[in-house]
């Protein structure tokens, strides 16, 4: 496809409600809520805001900038911004990171669509124990999840397929909304729960007994995993953006909304669990184990409240999991359309094939070939490993020094401001000071914390 006929967003709303699906995901219902109840509550939302200010929102903008200059998928972005040298790399490794995460994220979005219909035939109702050994039992089958992979990968392709504007663009933003309603129907009904407000005040009252180096760390690795930096993603939504877009203003946005959804998934879970007094810090099981239990417990089991609260949960999951499918999904798809020359719909059937034999091996290494271990590690474990702590915080650190040290600020300035059209020019001294040291060295922390040498 030539430069003149590159697909772009339609509107204004369209890149914001595009851009925040990609963001709004999993990490927000699941992992957000597991951390703020892992690590003291408000005091950690508190630092979660500043790690969004001050790291998420300047690496959101340096991906935009890159991704609309290049008007390419990331890894030729990367290569023009680049003049092709050394630097292009990182435009490489961003896709391979998101192809990689592709199918392991498409594993547990395929969980979300498990859990719509088990919650919808009434098969989560029971003792804690019942529900607990639901999960072990669904997430070791060999078949079971590796169908859910199937259709939610299928349900990527077709709207993959359908193009930027009338797939991407439609679909946000038909879910985007419905997501936001659906998240607000069931914070209500979760703050109305008696001892509600012992939740509520878990959430928002500080304890700053609680801050050490590691809520910093925490705060700072959701930041980014939550606004799908580093993944190709971002960059690639950026280069259908147009020049008239605002980049700092979309960031801004974006990342309010998504740090919304994630305090309002907080609303949901903490006053519903305090409400029927379980802790909840309890993990990664939190979505799949802890909460059919406290929705059962809080609303009462079928036919009342609680089955419809938890359909309705599971459905507002899967379509925040399904938006981010998408974006990652749409990584590979345009690299491969413009750098093998190939269709659309071509290349986004190769990369739903190839993610689903992935996804395949990632569900199975759960169950029946969970003796098969690499580096000590299951498939899945290691998928999550290379991705979130390795490439991640590689990819997410490249970029920053890249854009703050080596591209012409000229041309960072001409983007962020557009051509001079913007009356932003104080900002981008912000936005640049942030970019050269702030962001650097505080990726460089993190990624030197968690092996344990610093
Ligand atoms: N931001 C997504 C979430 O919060 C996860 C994601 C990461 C999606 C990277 C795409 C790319 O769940």
């Amino acid at each position: 496809m030539s430069k003149l006929e590159r697909a772009s967003f339609g509107s204004k709303l369209g890149v914001i409600l595009a851009t925040a699906g990609s963001a709004v995901g999993l990490g927000n219902i699941w992992r957000f809520p597991y951390m703020t109840g892992q690590n003291g509550g408000a005091v950690f939302i508190i630092i979660y805001i500043f790690c969004i200010l001050l790291l998420g929102i300047p690496c959101m903008i340096s991906e935009f900038i890159i991704g609309r200059h290049g008007q390419a998928n990331t890894a030729r972005a990367f290569r023009k911004m680049s003049g092709g040298s050394i630097w292009s790399v990182i435009g490489y490794m961003g896709v391979l990171t998101g192809f990689l995460i592709s199918s392991y994220y498409a594993v547990v979005s395929g969980w979300c669509l498990e859990y719509i219909w088990a919650s919808l035939m009434g098969k989560l109702q029971g003792d804690p124990e019942y529900i607990s050994n639901y999960f072990v039992t669904f997430s070791q089958d060999p078949v079971k999840p590796v169908f859910w992979t199937f259709l939610i990968l299928f349900a990527t392709y077709m709207i993959i397929a359908h193009g930027v504007r009338d797939g991407i663009e439609r679909a946000s933003k038909l879910m985007m909304p419905t997501l936001f309603i659906l998240l607000l129907i069931i914070v209500a009904a979760s703050c109305m729960l008696p001892d509600a407000q012992k939740g509520i005040e878990f959430l928002f009252k500080p304890d700053m007994s609680k801050v050490n180096g590691d809520v910093f760390l925490a705060a700072l690795g959701q930041s980014f995993y939550s606004l799908s930096i580093a993944m190709g993603c971002i960059c690639t939504y950026a280069s259908y953006f147009s020049k008239q877009t605002n980049l700092a203003g979309s960031a801004i946005q974006i990342g309010i909304i998504d740090f919304l959804v994630a305090l309002l998934a907080g609303l949901v879970i903490f006053p519903a669990a305090f409400s029927v007094g379980v802790n909840p810090d309890s993990g990664p099981s939190l979505i799949f184990i802890t909460l059919p239990n406290v929705f059962q417990q809080a609303f009462g089991g079928i036919s009342s409240l609680g089955y419809i609260i938890a359909v309705l949960f599971y459905i507002l999951l899967s379509m925040a999991a399904l938006t981010s499918l998408m974006s990652l999904h749409e990584v590979s798809t345009a690299f491969l359309e413009e750098e093998m020359g190939t269709t659309r719909k071509r290349a986004a059937l190769a990369v739903a094939v190839c993610c689903i034999i992935l996804g395949i091996f990632c569900s199975l290494s759960l169950g029946s070939l969970s003796g098969f271990r690499l580096f000590g590690m299951t498939l899945f474990d290691l998928f999550d490993f290379v991705t979130g702590q390795l490439f991640l915080p590689m990819v997410g650190f490249l970029t920053c020094i890249f854009l703050g040290w080596f591209v012409p600020h000229k041309i960072v300035r001409d983007e962020f401001t557009n051509m001079g059209t913007l009356d932003n020019g104080r900002l981008f001294h912000l936005y640049l000071f942030l970019v050269k040291y702030v962001c650097p060295i505080c990726i460089l922390f993190i990624f030197l914390h968690q092996f344990g040498l610093l």
